[in-house]
């Protein structure tokens, strides 16, 4: 038999449950592909994996959304994916795993893919748990209404002594509150062991992770329960409860924010991704969308109603009200992006303007260039992209289209409303329009032909 006391720190296992249909999400999208702070579930839970330092990770997924085993193989490649077929309960779930985790004799952690704020920090105490003694590591919570969850069943000594499904339960069971959050720590050759005895003679005709417990404690074996707070063991069932999730992290974020030295007038209008990182001493005006990918730096401003997403934003630069940050936008220090401005993989040198309705995509511009009101940067001709660049200093007239490749040199200007198709020298003003014609008297001469035939009976 395994043993159950392993070295202090052993190596650690992540098998990751996704196999459930997921229905109730109401969407062509399998449920753990749902996205939470711009990260898709899975994810969520792949990365809580490597968080834990787990060295191998598995995902088991059904066989009815291939979608979700390409998303965990382009991840973590073919070896990290088992497909449960059919999903024939949790303890069944887990047992999928065993070939991928062959020959791993560390400890194994399950979790379940839709429950995105069971983060690092909750599951690391199991571990704990298990170099204390326990042979299994149950995470708990107190549950407000206990409803459909596994109670937990304590013993005398503090120790857990079994789980018993809310359907098997008798009437004192089903009043224990203590819950099973669904994540449990065991040593890989154990928790295999164990699943072997578990049968389906119960309520759902399933196999019952939950029962490992019971058998581990018929051998002797001791079992911990460590507890966590209930908000965290949301699992994801529905759209509702995704929002709710998300409403939740999102205000651990701004707090974080906040607590930071980041300035948010309203916090609960700004959205937040996984991964962005705003520093303290930057100003986050309400209505600001962070999607994945953003980075701001201290003193910079972010004005209302902007969306910023794989962004770097230096200090001193303002951004907004009303602009867009598309991937690969680079805003120098200083820099001035203004409203209904959009920058798409193109980097504004420091200080350099582009304060109102322009189209900056694939290039560069200088270092306090002037981009005037309604400038686009041509950047595609229907098949392919291309570099327009702006020297320093450079002055680019309001409504000036600069169709590239492209490049206006340092200093140089361009007329308004010119179409610019070749390169300017440094220090030359380019101008592409029509001499302007001017008829004396012709305006009031065509109103009063109007006028006049109008009149006419
Ligand atoms: C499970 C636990 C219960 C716990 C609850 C916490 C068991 C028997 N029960 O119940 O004690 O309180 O979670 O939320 O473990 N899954 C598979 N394959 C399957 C079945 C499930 O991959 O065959 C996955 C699901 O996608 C889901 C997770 O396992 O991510 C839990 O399954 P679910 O059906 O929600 O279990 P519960 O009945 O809620
Ligand atoms: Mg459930």
């Amino acid at each position: 038999m395994a043993d159950p006391a392993p070295p202090a720190a052993s190596a650690r296992a992540v098998v990751i449950l996704a196999a459930g249909q997921g229905t109730r999400m109401c969407s062509p999208t399998p449920k753990v592909l749902h996205r939470l702070a711009g990260r898709t579930l899975l994810d969520v839970a792949i990365d809580t994996a490597q968080t834990l330092g787990a060295e191998r990770i598995v995902v088991v997924a059904g066989a009815h959304s291939p979608l979700v085993a390409a998303h965990a193989v382009k991840r973590l490649g073919e070896g990290a994916i088992s497909i449960q077929n059919p999903p024939l309960g949790t303890g069944h779930a887990v047992r999928a795993a065993e070939t991928a985790l062959a020959g791993f004799t560390g400890d194994v952690v399950v979790t379940y893919a839709d429950t995105p704020l069971l983060d690092a920090a909750a599951v690391e105490p199991l571990f704990a748990a298990r170099r204390s003694g326990a042979a299994l590591a149950v995470l708990g919570f107190e549950a407000a209404d206990p409803g459909a969850y596994g109670r937990l069943v304590m013993e005398a000594g503090g120790g857990l002594g079994r789980i018993v499904e809310a359907k098997e339960a008798d009437a004192a069971e089903r009043a224990i509150r203590l819950c099973n959050a669904g994540v449990i720590a065991a040593p890989a050759p154990l928790l295999f062991e164990l699943l072997g005895e578990v049968t389906n003679a119960n309520a759902k005709a399933e196999y019952y992770l939950t029962d490992v417990v019971g058998l581990a404690r018929g051998r002797g074996l001791q079992v911990a329960a460590v507890l966590t707070d209930e908000v965290r063991t949301l699992g994801v069932n529905s759209q509702a409860e995704l929002a709710t999730a998300e409403a939740y992290w999102q205000a651990n974020r701004r707090h974080e924010a906040l607590a930071a030295g980041v300035s948010m007038p309203a916090p609960d209008t700004v959205i937040f991704a996984h991964d962005t990182v705003v520093e303290g001493g930057v100003l986050v005006e309400p209505h600001v969308v962070f999607a994945p990918g953003v980075k701001v730096r201290s003193g910079a401003v972010i004005r209302a109603f902007s969306h910023l997403e794989g962004a770097d934003v230096q200090t001193g630069a303002i951004v907004g009200p009303y602009a867009r940050l598309r991937p690969g936008a680079q805003i120098g220090e200083g820099a001035h992006v203004g409203n209904f401005v959009e920058v798409k993989n193109a980097t504004l040198g420091a200080g350099a303007k582009a304060n109102h309705l322009a189209y900056l995509g694939d290039g560069e511009v200088g270092a306090r260039a002037n981009i005037g009101a309604g400038v686009i940067f041509c950047n595609y001709d229907g098949f392919d992209k291309h570099h327009t660049s702006v020297g320093e200093d450079a002055f680019v007239g309001s409504d000036t289209a600069l169709v590239a490749p492209v490049r206006i040199g340092a200093r140089a200007m361009t007329g308004s409303g010119s179409v610019i198709t070749r390169d300017v020298a440094d220090d030359a003003l380019a101008l592409e329009r029509g001499p302007q014609v001017e008829k004396p008297g012709w305006a009031s001469r065509f109103r009063a032909r109007k006028l006049a035939a109008r009149s006419k009976p």
